[in-house]
């Protein structure tokens, strides 16, 4: 099904896609504001990555460094033009494939349903993958759709856009790392350090993003 405004309002949307829907109707690229920190940058490069309609992009940095916006962004730029897309942070990915897991009957087709579902988005914004249990069923998971959609942007297929409170990509987990720093991504600058300051401290009173 085509996922339009009004479907999202009428409440006939998948809500994994992540979004309210007045972040569905409001949000676009032009909302990022230059010189509060590197946001614009960063809109910049997932913005020509989301044209090209395939990658791996990576923002890594502090707090408030604009990095969760640029990843509404580009899901609702997705949604509004007819893509299949979600906003998610990776716990609640991991919570959606584990409801399958524990309460389906059918387990495993259940399980694999799911984890097709997240795979299969034309546009994946993971935000906090930093915050998530470390269990070996966690990390399993995660690797198998990182990996999975690592495959399909070197086939030009997909868009993922990762985030992270991390000061330097030596905190991703080696088989994440490796995958993210392809030269493939990095050459096009999708792997970006957000070093600026907290856009928190200074939106003003009306700011709803
Ligand atoms: N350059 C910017 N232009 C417009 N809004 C911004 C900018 N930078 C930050 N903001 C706003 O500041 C707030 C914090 O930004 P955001 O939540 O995107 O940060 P973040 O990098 O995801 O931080 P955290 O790691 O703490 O989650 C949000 O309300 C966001 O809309
Ligand atoms: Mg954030």
């Amino acid at each position: 099904m085509l996922i339009t405004k009004q479907s999202l309002q009428v409440g006939e949307i998948d809500p994994r896609v992540g979004l309210t829907p007045n972040e569905l109707r409001n949000l676009s690229w032009d909302l990022v504001k230059k010189g509060v920190n590197q946001a614009d940058r960063a809109c910049e490069v997932t913005r020509r990555a989301y044209m090209s309609g395939h990658g791996m992009v990576f923002m890594y940095g502090g707090y408030g460094q604009g990095k969760s916006l640029v990843l509404k962004i580009a899901v609702a730029t997705a949604l509004n033009e007819g893509k299949r897309a979600a906003y998610a942070n990776l716990a609640g990915v991991l919570d959606d494939i584990r409801i399958a897991y524990d309460e389906r009957e059918n387990k495993m087709t259940e399980l694999v349903r799911r984890m097709e579902w997240w795979a299969s988005l034309d546009v994946l914004a993971i935000d906090e993958l930093d915050k998530v249990g470390q269990t070996e069923w966690a990390r399993e998971r995660i690797f198998q759709l990182l990996d999975a959609r690592y495959q399909r942007a070197v086939r030009q297929e997909a868009l993922t856009v990762i985030a992270a409170n991390y000061q330097s990509t030596d905190e991703l987990s080696g088989y994440l790392k490796s995958r993210i720093e392809d030269n493939r991504f990095v050459a096009n600058g999708y792997v970006i350090h957000l070093k600026g300051t907290d856009g928190r401290k200074s939106m003003p009173k009306n700011w709803k993003y």
